[in-house]
């Protein structure tokens, strides 16, 4: 599953270049080349998945508020791209299954982030694993991810075969034993707070190290060097030609 990892997964899509977590900036991923995406998914307020990063809607779409404030048929009202860019208005906030169906056509493999709004780590991860698992084709790549330990402890228990990101940002003193507690295929690292030690140090339990979120080669280069395995990017097409033969 994880054999085709590549080095460079398109966060959110293609952030530089559209609308984050839209089904535009996915097709812009994959137009400029990604073979991976990473998305977000949090629930409305009816419970359904959707992507989008921020526990408010104010950044990203022409809503307000919280997201789990939100029906999901109001929140398809909003626009999801008019703030990006004029060329962006129309886009919504796309569900996890519209998301999924176009990750499917374009052959993409997939980080789906599991962002739950805060309190609704358990659900958030349930309903989610609950409405993936009949979508995703088994000749695709899937890993699972989160910050929140809740939501990893569900995907092992609801769905153990599929690999399990643990992403740290400022790690907790007992992050191995937590990693190695839940099963942790990946440690998904803020790629700022690296050095070739604290790589050496995670990779010394045995896993891939993934750092996000990486949009200068120079940078990436280095992080490969230490043996990190892969990185988020925002521009996946501009880091490729940037990294050339270093790919
Ligand atoms: O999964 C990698 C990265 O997306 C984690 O941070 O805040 O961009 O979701 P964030
Ligand atoms: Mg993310």
């Amino acid at each position: 599953m994880l054999s085709t990892l590549p080095r460079l997964i398109g966060h959110r899509g293609a952030k530089e270049s559209a609308p984050e977590n839209t089904l535009a900036s996915i097709r812009e991923a994959a137009r400029q080349g990604a073979r991976w995406v990473e998305v977000d998914v949090m629930l409305t307020r009816d419970q359904q998945p959707v992507l989008i990063h921020d526990d408010t809607l104010d950044r990203t779409t022409t809503g307000t508020g919280p997201v789990p404030l939100l029906d999901l048929a109001e929140l398809q009202g909003l626009d999801a791209g008019r703030w990006f860019d004029a060329a962006f208005v129309g886009e919504r906030v796309p569900t996890l299954e519209e998301a999924m169906a176009l990750i499917q056509e374009l052959g993409l493999g997939l980080n789906l982030e599991i962002k739950p709004y805060p309190g609704q780590e358990e659900i958030t991860a349930e309903v989610t694993l609950d409405r993936l698992r009949p979508l995703w084709p088994s000749n695709l790549p899937l890993l699972l991810s989160s910050f929140e330990v809740p939501c990893l402890e569900v995907a092992q228990r609801l769905w153990p075969e599929i690999p399990r990101g643990y992403l740290l940002w400022e790690p907790p003193a007992d992050w191995a034993a937590i990693a190695d507690r839940i099963g942790a295929t990946t440690l998904n690292v803020d790629h700022g707070r690296q050095t070739a030690e604290s790589v050496a140090e995670y990779r010394a339990t045995g896993r891939p190290v993934l750092a996000y979120t990486v949009n200068d080669a120079a940078r990436a280069r280095t992080l490969f060097g230490w043996g990190v395995s892969a990185v988020f990017t925002d521009a996946p097409g501009r880091m490729a030609r940037e990294l050339g033969a270093a790919l």
